[in-house]
């Protein structure tokens, strides 16, 4: 699921230890229909339940990253350094140690096995970042850009990984961004082994299994949420109730969901996806203090959708939540035109809702979705 702009390459004929190398990545977004919430293991980024996710295309909602380093920039500044959006961050968060440490040492080990192979491992990194959406505004971009600092490292230091090895590593950095190494649909195995190296992603099906899923985004609010993921978490393992019963039926949720899309069963993806969308918000609730991601708006979407399935007599859509207010809906893509009209007449004119739509599904797949600027906060 990732697009290469370049190879490693030296940026000019230097003397070896002088180069520049630099490789390039982008990386998807993924929206979870089996959510990940709650951590065994918060150092090591460890679920309490398996999730699985659908990764969107990179068209509209995707993270580009570029990795560069060189002996060089020992002199101007020697310790590793991003520039996401613009903007210098720190890379000191121990989310970003782990996963440059694990990235050095396996570079460190080819350097080792091969000699003449240049020391990038020790030298320092400098990585640029940007994300063409909203960052932090539970859009999954922790998810793309932890996915993206690994692929673009991993292909600056040529490291022969396997996606499913790499998102090993992503995983420390978000836990999310595990899923958004492999395209289409995927899972993420919570794993048993205290070290975490079973708790990675599977595939489940490519994209081009289901090749008529379609994926719409409406966004609530681009505004970064009061509550981060990480910390919301948390606080619901230790508080809530609800939680406990949610942990419990997960696995089975798990193995409906893998059975609904192994026979793309539109009406048993959509049913588990809304009511998972729902158990999880209401965990959210149930936490102490209750958190509250989804708004008003949110809720009028939801309301939107239902009243849609009802008056078709069927399916048409379902609708899903991540740790923010914006609503992410599934539909087959020959249901789009009367799914289009009818969100049109639901949401049009009503208080938050304004008419921004900008492009149309036609011909897209998982992976393909848009991103309308139509419900506001
Ligand atoms: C609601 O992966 O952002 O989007 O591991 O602490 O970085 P950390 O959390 P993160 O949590 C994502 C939560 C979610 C559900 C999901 O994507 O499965």
């Amino acid at each position: 699921m990732f697009k290469r702009f370049h190879q490693l390459y030296p940026a000019d004929s230097m003397a070896s230890d002088q180069k520049i190398y630099r490789a390039s990545t982008t990386a998807p977004v993924n929206i979870a229909v089996i959510k990940y919430w709650g951590k065994r293991d918060p150092t090591l980024n460890l679920p309490t339940n398996s999730s699985l996710s659908v990764t969107l295309s990179q068209s509209d909602l995707r993270t580009h990253t570029t990795a560069s380093c060189s002996s060089t920039y020992r002199k101007e500044t020697p310790e590793d350094s991003l520039l996401l959006n613009g903007k210098l961050e720190p890379l000191t968060t121990p989310r970003s140690i782990a996963c440059l440490r694990s990235l050095r040492a396996l570079r460190s080990e080819l350097e080792s096995t091969n000699p003449s192979l240049p020391k990038l491992s020790t030298y320092p990194l400098r990585l640029a970042s940007s994300n063409n959406f909203p960052t932090a505004a539970g859009l999954a971009s922790s998810a793309a850009g932890f996915a993206a600092l690994v692929r673009a490292i991993a292909d600056l230091y040529e490291l022969p990984q396997s996606p499913t090895e790499l998102s090993l590593i992503a995983r420390q950095g978000s836990g999310s961004a595990c899923r958004s190494l492999l395209g289409g649909y995927v899972a993420w195995d919570k794993g048993s082994r205290d070290d975490g190296t079973d708790s990675c992603a599977r595939l489940v099906a490519p994209k081009s299994h289901w090749p008529e899923m379609r994926a719409l985004i409406l966004v609530a609010s681009a505004e970064q949420k009061s509550v981060s993921s990480t910390a919301g978490m948390q606080t619901t393992v230790k508080t809530s109730g609800l939680f406990r019963q949610r942990v419990e039926a997960v696995p089975q949720r798990m193995l409906e969901m893998e059975k609904a899309i192994r026979e793309k069963d539109f009406e048993a993806f959509a049913e588990i996806t809304r009511k998972e969308s729902n158990s999880f918000h209401a965990t959210c609730l149930d936490t102490d203090p209750p958190i509250f991601y989804m708004n008003e708006t949110s809720k009028m979407a939801i309301r939107a959708v239902e009243a849609i399935n009802k008056e078709a007599g069927r399916t048409v859509a379902t609708y899903t939540f991540d740790a923010g207010p914006n609503c992410v809906i599934y539909y087959l893509e020959k249901d789009w035109d009367f799914l289009a009209a009818k969100l049109d007449l639901a949401l049009d004119g009503k208080e938050g809702w304004s008419k921004e739509r900008t492009s149309d599904a036609g011909g897209l797949g998982v992976g393909n979705e848009r991103v309308e600027e139509g419900l506001k906060n």
